[in-house]
C-alpha cells in the first residue's frame, strides 16, 4: 500500500461524526432505524435514547420489545426489498442498526451508497451473514485459524466435501443463524438427511434455489467464549472474555469474565481483535465506519488451542450479561460507538469488584399463547440479582422471555444465583 493511500485511511478512521442530541422532535435530530426489535434491540433502543436520539424500531410483528419503548415502530418484512425501501424513503434515517440477519441486504448497500450510516457498514452486515464469505475473510484472508472446512452446493459435492473433512462432522446452511439446519454428521449414512436439513433450515426457505453449505469437522471443545469488541472512532478494544453454555443450538447462561488460561486470553483477545480489524478495514475500503460492538465466537478445544467461528455485527445474546457486569454494557457501547462517541480499553472495564463473576441465565419458555411471570418479589430478593423481561407478546414452541442476572463469589456461585432467579420466576399462563 503506498503512503497516499494509507494516509487516506488513517484520515478516515479519525473523522467523528458530530450529531446534535437530545432534541428527538426537532429539526436537527439524529433519526436512528433499528431493523429488528427484540430484546437485544430494546436495549440498544434505550441506550440511543438515552443520549437523545430519535430511535423508529421496526421488525416484522406488532409489540415487539424495542417497538414498545421506541419513539416510533413499524411492522413488515425486512427480507423484502420493496417493503425495506419504502420504510428507508420514509423515515429517511441519519443511521441504521441491523439487529437480525434476515435483511435484504442489496437494500443496505443503497443506503450506504447514499450516505446513510449502516451499522457497522453494508458491506460488513452481509459478509457476517454469510458463512462461506466470512469464513473465506477470517481463515484465509485474515489467517485466523478455524476447525478444517469445505463448502458444497449439491448432495454430491457434500458427500465427496464430508470425506475429505472427515467424520464426524457439522452440516451448516451458508446463510443461518440459532442453529438451524445444522447437523452433526458421523459417518457417510447420515449425509444425505444432512443436506435435507440444512435445505429446510436455511433462511429463506422455499425462495426456490438451493442453499451452499459449509461442512466443517466437529471441533472438540473444551469450552467456548465469546469476546466482545468494540470498534469506535477511538479504535478497537476488546472486553473481558464471556464463557456460555449452549444448548440446541441456543446460548443459555453466560458468565464474564470467563476465568481461562493466560495464554488463551491473549490468543483469543488478538484473534477477536484481528477478526474484527478486518472487517473494520472492509467497511473502510466501501467509505463507510466500520463502528459498532461485535460478538467474537471462539472455540476452546483440550488441548488449549483457539479456533474462530463466527462473528456477529451487533451486540451478542451472551453478552446480556455486561448489563450486569460492566458500566457500560454491550448495548451502551454500540450506542456510543455509532455515535461516533470514542470508546477506549477504560470504557469496557467490569464494575463487579476484583475476584467476582457475573453471570446471566436465559430464562426459555415453552408452550403457546402469553405468558407472564409472577414471584417477581422472591426472586430479586437477594441484592446481587437483576432480571429483564422481554415483554414478548406470545410464545410459538419455545422462545426466550427474559433474563435472570447475578453477582457472585466465583462462576459456581454467580450461575447458581442467576440460576435461582430464573427459577423463582413463576410463569403465569392466560
Ligand atoms: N465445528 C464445530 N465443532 C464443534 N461444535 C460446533 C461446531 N460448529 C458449531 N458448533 C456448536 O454449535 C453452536 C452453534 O454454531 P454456530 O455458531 O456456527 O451457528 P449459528 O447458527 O450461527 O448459531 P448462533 O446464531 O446461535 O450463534 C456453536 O456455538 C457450538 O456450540
Ligand atoms: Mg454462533
Amino acid at each position: 500500500m503506498g503512503r497516499m493511500s494509507e494516509n487516506a485511511e488513517i484520515q478516515a478512521t479519525t473523522v467523528t461524526t458530530d450529531h446534535i442530541l437530545g432534541t428527538p422532535w426537532g429539526k436537527n435530530r439524529t433519526r436512528i432505524l433499528m431493523l429488528g426489535s427484540g430484546e437485544l434491540g430494546k436495549e440498544v433502543t434505550i441506550e440511543l435514547m438515552r443520549l437523545g436520539a430519535w430511535v423508529c424500531a421496526a421488525d416484522s410483528y406488532e409489540g415487539a420489545p424495542a417497538a414498545q419503548v421506541a419513539h416510533e415502530s413499524r411492522v413488515l418484512d425486512m427480507a423484502d426489498p420493496t417493503a425495506l425501501q419504502a420504510l428507508f424513503d420514509e423515515i429517511r434515517p441519519d443511521i441504521i442498526v441491523p439487529e437480525v440477519e434476515a435483511i435484504a441486504t442489496e437494500d443496505l448497500a443503497a443506503a450506504a451508497g447514499s450516505g446513510i450510516q449502516v451499522v457497522p457498514s453494508a458491506d460488513v452486515a452481509s459478509i457476517c451473514m454469510d458463512r462461506e464469505r466470512l469464513r473465506v475473510l477470517a481463515h484465509e484472508d485474515l489467517g485466523l485459524a478455524t476447525t478444517p472446512y469445505l463448502f458444497a452446493g449439491s448432495l454430491q459435492e457434500l458427500r465427496r466435501n464430508a470425506e475429505s473433512v472427515g467424520y464426524p462432522c457439522v452440516v451448516k446452511p451458508i446463510m443461518s443463524s440459532s442453529g438451524h439446519g445444522q447437523s452433526v454428521v458421523d459417518s457417510a449414512e447420515g449425509i444425505d438427511a444432512a443436506w435435507h436439513e440444512a435445505q429446510v433450515g436455511r433462511r429463506a426457505a422455499g425462495a426456490g434455489s438451493v442453499s451452499r453449505v459449509i461442512v466443517e469437522a466437529l471441533a472438540p471443545l473444551d469450552y467456548e467464549l465469546t469476546v466482545l469488541t468494540v470498534s469506535s472512532s477511538a479504535g478497537v478494544v476488546t472486553c473481558p472474555p464471556i464463557g456460555q453454555r449452549q444448548e440446541h443450538g441456543d446460548y443459555r447462561e453466560s458468565w464474564q469474565p470467563a476465568y481461562v488460561d493466560p495464554q488463551v486470553l491473549s490468543t483469543a483477545q488478538d484473534m477477536a481483535s484481528r477478526a474484527v480489524r478486518g472487517l473494520v478495514s472492509q467497511a473502510r475500503r466501501s467509505g463507510e465506519r466500520g463502528w459498532g460492538v461485535f460478538g467474537v465466537e471462539l472455540f476452546v478445544l483440550d488441548d488449549g488451542s483457539v479456533l474462530f467461528n463466527e462473528v456477529s455485527p451487533r451486540p451478542h445474546d451472551t453478552g446480556m450479561v455486561t448489563m450486569i457486569s460492566q458500566r457500560l454494557s454491550e448495548f451502551a457501547l454500540h450506542a456510543r460507538a455509532i455515535l461516533g462517541i470514542p470508546v477506549t480499553r477504560d470504557h469496557v472495564r467490569l464494575c463487579i469488584g476484583p475476584d467476582r463473576v457475573a453471570a446471566s441465565h436465559a430464562l426459555v419458555v415453552h408452550g403457546e399463547g402469553e405468558v407472564g411471570f409472577g414471584n417477581v418479589a422472591q426472586a430479586l430478593a437477594c441484592p446481587d440479582t437483576d432480571l429483564r423481561i422481554f415483554s414478548k407478546p406470545v410464545v410459538h414452541g419455545h422462545r426466550r422471555m427474559a433474563v435472570a442476572l447475578a453477582v457472585g463469589d466465583d462462576e459456581t456461585r454467580a450461575r447458581a444465583l442467576a440460576a435461582r432467579v430464573a427459577g423463582d420466576l413463576r410463569q403465569e399462563r392466560s
